[in-house]
């Protein structure tokens, strides 16, 4: 597999499911690059025509992006590989998440992605895998690659199974992508020194930079329905997110699943909302909110 098509094989990615509605015509989400090691729930890989938007608008290469609850980060990645932006800050509090980052972000992407392309994807060897993530921050970083790929969904929560039948009968191999994998461990490498990542918490992060003028904010928060199947950590104080935001200078973008609740704090702060219809490829119209302190890019 060539580079260019292991940035567009979006064959193995839950993301792919879903086309979004932008300026009233349907985008292919197979155009987006899918530059993320992992597969995420909740992913916002959908998002991204809207982000490019906003960030030929507000970004640059003065600017800095910090992407809280950054999860599978692709909207950091595209920011920096398109050049949105000058800076990525990811920021990502479950520890197996986190360590897929730390191990590619501090100069040890070569030996996960040699470690993918070497490994024999057995339900045992995937059990074995697992079994020795505490080990170290290395073999805590593999041990979620398999997890990502041989779960269902590619959840990571406590109580999550293997894939059964997976894709045309593959079974527990059916997301086992591992070329395509290193490709995109090794494109994120080469832009190391421009990611940063944090393991921590979104809140405090976002109070340390909220004086900041030069720095823009993704805010994609576990929803308020659903969370707790999909993340471990699936609980956040929702007013007070929005209380944060209302105290950054930089300009943000929040994104949530529509809720009466959210729609109220948005109002209460004063804070624009827009509504993005999704659909996914069994036709099921939702919702998503997009909220900012001014939308006027939209
Ligand atoms: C909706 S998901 C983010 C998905 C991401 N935008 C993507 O495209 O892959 C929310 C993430 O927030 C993380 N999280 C939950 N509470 C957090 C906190 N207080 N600080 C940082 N991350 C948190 C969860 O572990 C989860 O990965």
């Amino acid at each position: 597999m060539n580079r260019q098509q292991s940035l567009f094989d979006s064959s193995e990615d839950i993301e792919q499911n879903v086309d979004s509605e932008y300026a009233n015509k349907v985008i292919n989400v197979a155009s987006v690059p899918m530059r993320s090691p992992f597969r995420y729930p909740g992913g916002k890989t959908w998002l991204v025509p809207y982000i490019r938007t906003w960030l030929r608008e507000r970004g640059g290469s003065d600017k800095e992006l910090i992407e809280t609850f950054a999860g599978g980060g692709i909207v950091s990645l595209t920011a920096i590989f398109e050049q949105l932006v000058g800076r990525v800050t990811l920021v990502e509090l479950d520890e197996d998440v986190a360590a897929v980052w730390q191990v590619i972000t501090t100069g040890d992407a070569k030996w996960l992605a040699d470690e993918i392309v070497t490994f024999d994807l057995t339900v045992e060897s995937a059990h074995a895998a697992i079994a020795q993530a505490g080990q170290s921050l290395r073999t805590r970083a593999f041990a979620t690659i398999v997890k990502n790929r041989v779960n269902r969904g590619g959840i990571l929560a406590e109580g999550a199974s293997f894939v059964k039948q997976g894709e045309n009968g593959k079974g527990i191999r059916s997301r086992w992508y591992p070329i395509t994998l290193k490709h995109r461990i090794v494109e994120i490498d080469q832009l190391r020194d421009k990611i940063k990542f944090i393991h921590g918490d979104a809140f405090e992060v976002l109070r340390i930079n909220q004086n900041r003028k030069d720095s823009l904010y993704f805010i994609d928060p576990p929803y308020v329905k659903a969370g707790g199947r999909l993340y471990r950590h699936s609980t956040i104080d929702h007013l007070a997110l929005f209380e944060q935001a209302s105290h950054l200078a930089g300009d943000f973008l929040i994104t949530y699943d529509d809720h009466e609740e959210i729609r109220e704090l948005a109002n209460r702060y004063g804070f624009e909302i827009r509504f993005v219809a999704m659909k996914s490829t069994h036709h099921v119209q939702k919702n998503e909110l997009l909220i900012g302190r001014d939308l006027s890019w939209l």
